[in-house]
């Protein structure tokens, strides 16, 4: 069509991070030489933030900033906004341990800065503790909560296996994270966990007990809940609050009052009213997550449950799930989120071409990926170890000191 004006709503909230970076990358050379200008809204800032000509911060329908990147980041943290937990990690790592100067804003201009904080003095204490609790060694876990054992499957009997063999332990009351490419089979295996796919080889356990062997009802009441990829597919009803309730026994004032509690945690109470189609992506992932939740699951599977949504709700995402693990929740969750992973994640595992590659702690995980890893490991390798959140990093430059 020739535009002159393109505009994107979040157009990566899908996609793997290497192909959301190709993805910012066409649309950077769109700008460029064909010169179309570009309207683009997204949370995952880090690959084109520093590009933009200005930046628009906007809160609760105002516009609280217009300017370029360097003064939006600067002047977010000087009115300590909370929206500056979105800025690019370069830029939350040098506010965080109070550099002075020009502000990096992407992962080289980051590694360059440390550079010259460390250039007179090599960093004595380069790694963080990342020793795993004795439950967490992936080669010696006991007891597992859920337990995939070398399962084949295909989606059509001539058609190519997707799952080959995939073999996965998942420890009680953890948060596993499975990272991997586009369409390498990683949603077919949440598939295959709650028996919705049957695999044709293999086995899967939750609890000790063979999932085919749990009667269909009892398997999705208060066992196991699953939030799919597209959260539109769990919405039948016309309003949100009819949505939560239909997950509900008991009288109507339980029911209510239940909802209204759920309602609240996942911050949607002045959505109950609305229509599901209604609402934004990221709200549609909150709605779905209540209405999981609510049937009290303790096995809970996860498929992009942080696409679309912000910074903000992002953290009480997480706080919800520390809340989970502590009430003895286990939750496996699928996610293009690897900042997301490698703070809250226990185990994280890297899915390829139909199967498991590899499984470890955080740290030890993202530490020994050189593409698959988060913007404050790729900016700290050359100084750090092991360093793979904004915080790691501002914890042993402060070591540094
Ligand atoms: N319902 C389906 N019928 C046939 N093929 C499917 C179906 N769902 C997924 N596939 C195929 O299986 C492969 C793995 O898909 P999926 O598990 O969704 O990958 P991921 O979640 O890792 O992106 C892809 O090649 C996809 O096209
Ligand atoms: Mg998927």
């Amino acid at each position: 069509m020739q535009p002159s004006v393109l505009i994107l709503d979040e157009p990566t909230s899908q996609l793997d991070p290497i192909a959301a970076s190709d993805f910012l990358n066409t649309v950077k050379k769109i700008n460029r030489e064909l010169r179309t200008t570009i309207i683009i809204t997204e949370h995952r800032l880090e690959d084109i933030y520093y590009c933009s000509d200005k930046v628009v911060v906007i809160e609760d329908g105002k516009m609280i900033a217009k300017d370029e990147p360097r003064k939006v980041g600067d002047y977010l943290k000087k009115c300590g906004n909370e929206m500056f937990t979105a800025m690019p990690t370069p830029v939350q790592i040098f506010y965080g341990v109070g550099g002075k100067g020009r502000c990096p804003l992407t992962v080289r201009e980051g590694a360059e800065w440390l550079d010259q904080v460390f250039q007179d003095h090599a960093p004595q204490v380069t790694a963080v503790d990342d020793t795993p609790e004795t439950n967490l060694d992936p080669d010696n876990i006991k007891d597992p909560a859920v337990l995939v054992k070398e399962a084949w499957f295909r989606y059509e009997k001539d058609s190519p296996d997707v799952l080959k063999g995939v073999t996965l332990q998942v420890p009680k009351h953890v948060l596993y994270a499975i990272v991997g490419g586009n369409g390498t089979g990683k949603s077919t295996t949440l598939k295959v966990i709650s028996n919705i796919c049957k695999p044709y080889r293999g086995k899967v356990l939750i609890n000790g007990k063979e999932v085919k062997k749990y009667k269909s009802g009892e398997l999705f009441l208060g066992n196991l809940a699953m939030l799919p990829q597209d959260p539109q597919s769990l919405f039948a009803k016309k309003s949100v609050q009819e949505e939560l309730e239909e997950m509900l026994t008991g009288s109507k004032e339980e029911k209510a009052e239940k909802v209204a509690e759920m309602a609240e945690l996942c911050d949607i109470t002045r959505l109950l009213k609305s229509h599901p189609y209604d609402l934004s992506g990221g709200e549609q992932q909150r709605a779905a997550l209540a209405k999981v939740l609510l049937t009290d699951p303790k096995v809970l599977l996860l498929d992009e449950p942080t696409k679309g949504i912000d910074s903000f709700f992002k953290q009480k995402f997480a706080d919800i799930m520390m809340k989970l693990k502590e009430r003895g929740v286990t939750i496996i969750m699928v996610s293009h989120d690897v900042e997301f992973c490698a703070r809250y994640a226990d185990l994280v595992s890297m899915f390829f071409d139909g199967g498991i590659v590899t499984t470890n702690t955080p740290n030890r995980f993202f530490s020994h990926n050189s593409f698959y890893t988060t913007a404050a490991n790729r900016m700290s390798r050359h100084v750090f170890t092991n360093a793979i959140t904004n915080e790691d990093v501002i914890e042993l430059c402060q070591k540094n000191r």
